[in-house]
């Protein structure tokens, strides 16, 4: 794909953070004590909601150490229970002590009447969803006074009536609430294996000005359905994804994220080089393509 010269020309000032890892328990030791080439982590703020304790202790001298950026599970953006202002409120309450360079959840739902699935779900894609997401994005920014990031989740079903494509929905939510996208670069291939779209086409309609963050991550590939495991490697055809995303939104913090069979953080921390590299390379590239 050649350069897009708009995209150039439309940089946008966004922070860059380099190339983190998501930081998990077995790990937070072996942080604290070895000077690693990790540019920041990323934390999941429920694990961290109770003050005080063990998670608290490593998070905050991880924290003196490392930039950190908070990452929810909870928030329910685009559920029809209310906004819960309680898991808010606590949410905040971490975001004054972390301090973090951002705070991030998913464009999906994850309960009704109360009832928790602990999965993150898809939404229709609807022009009604869309005004119903990004009223209360604008709702929570307003009560956190500060923009959030919302990731897009893998998905293995659509609905029916649906109006616009999962990126145009994603789009429109973003533009209309004002708020900024955490692209998973792995969400996306997943996705479009299952339902069938081309995974370029959705890194190729977004607006750039909006892309705040990068995911990467492994799956689980069963040929007729690739299921978004998160216990794997970052595989060939995702890190090939992320070179495209890399040529069209430029300089974009970057995270490697592993919530199962976990390796050691050696492992991590090499995988992470190799994500740089590309970067590197592909920055390269561009600097010879520049008249
Ligand atoms: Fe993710």
């Amino acid at each position: 794909m050649p350069p897009n010269p708009e995209t150039a020309a439309a940089q946008p000032a966004r922070p860059f953070l380099g190339f983190g890892l998501g930081l998990r328990t077995p790990h937070f030791q072996q942080v604290l004590e070895q000077s690693l080439p990790v540019d920041w982590f990323e934390v999941v703020s429920e694990n961290f909601m109770v003050a005080g304790g063990k998670p608290r202790y490593f998070l905050r001298a991880i924290g003196e150490r490392y930039p950190l950026v908070m990452h929810g599970v909870s928030l329910s953006i685009g559920g029809t229970d209310p906004l819960d202002f309680d898991y808010l409120r606590q949410l905040q309450t971490l975001a004054e002590a972390v301090q973090p360079a951002w705070v991030s959840d998913h464009l999906c739902w994850t309960g009704v009447g109360g009832r928790n699935s602990h999965d993150l779900l898809p939404l229709p894609y609807a022009e009604e969803v869309v005004e119903h997401v990004a009223g209360r994005v604008r709702r929570v920014q307003d009560f956190l006074d500060r923009q959030i990031l919302l990731e897009n989740v893998s998905s293995y079903l659509t609905f029916s009536g649906q109006s616009m494509t999962e990126w145009e929905f994603y789009s429109e939510v973003c533009a209309r609430a004002d708020c900024l996208m955490l692209l998973d670069i792995n969400n996306v291939y997943v996705s479009a294996r299952n339902h069938g779209f081309e995974a370029r086409d959705y890194i190729d309609h977004l607006d750039p000005r909006r892309v705040q963050q990068f995911h990467l991550a492994g799956h689980s590939d069963y040929g007729d359905y690739v299921i978004d495991t998160h216990d794997h490697d970052v595989p060939h055809p995702v890190w090939e994804l992320y070179r495209r995303a890399l040529r069209r939104f430029g300089a974009v913090s970057t995270l490697i994220e592993r919530d199962d069979n976990i390796p050691e953080l050696e492992e991590m921390v090499t995988e992470l080089e190799f994500a740089r590299r590309i970067y590197t390379d592909e920055s390269a590239a561009e600097t010879d393509c520049a008249p």
